[in-house]
């Protein structure tokens, strides 16, 4: 079987990641999410109010699965029997940063691959901290996360 490893902090999950997900779901026989736990990041979200989000969010996808993961994502790929992980690439700011994680990976892992999808133009801008600032300030956040996810944002601020 075919797997592949969406890893992030998803906290929360947006339309963006929803978009990586949809169409990397459609590639792989079996696609692992990867919450990475004990992120640097203050977290707005726990990593179960992340996983639950996510599940919620692509239980519709019978090859989705949800798991969190610590250390580092090479041995986590390796534990998974995954030796592909997908990125999105929003905007040439990415790219730098994301060629290093890939090739630090790869000497990790040597089997592991790191494939990108280019971000669907209408999410190109959007990241879990520009929702988070935006709720904070009560603006409108229906273009950037499902009504259930803002919901949960709402919850907190
Ligand atoms: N649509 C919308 N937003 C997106 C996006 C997309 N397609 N792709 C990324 N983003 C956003 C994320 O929400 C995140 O927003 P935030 O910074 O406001 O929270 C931001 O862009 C950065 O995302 P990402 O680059 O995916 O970082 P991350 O912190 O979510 O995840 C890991 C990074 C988990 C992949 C990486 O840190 C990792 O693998 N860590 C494990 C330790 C390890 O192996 N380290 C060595 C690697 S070389």
């Amino acid at each position: 079987m075919n797997t592949a490893i969406y890893p992030g902090s998803f906290d929360p999950v947006t339309y963006g990641h929803l978009d990586i997900i949809e169409r990397s779901a459609q590639m792989t026989d079996h696609l692992i999410v990867g919450v990475l736990k004990n992120n640097m990041k203050d977290p707005m979200f726990t990593v179960e109010e992340r996983l639950e989000m996510l599940r919620e969010e692509t239980r519709r996808y019978a090859n989705v699965e949800i798991l969190t993961f610590e250390g580092l994502l090479a041995d986590f790929a390796r534990e998974c029997g995954a030796r592909v992980v997908v990125r999105g690439l929003r905007a040439v700011t990415d790219f730098e940063y994301e060629l290093q994680m890939a090739q630090t990976n790869r000497k990790l892992t040597p089997e592991l691959d790191t494939i990108f999808l280019a971000t669907d133009l209408r999410y190109a801008y959007l990241s879990s901290s520009i929702v988070k600032e935006v709720a904070y300030w009560h603006g409108d956040i229906s273009a950037f996360v499902t009504p259930y996810v803002a919901g949960r944002i709402r919850e907190k601020v």
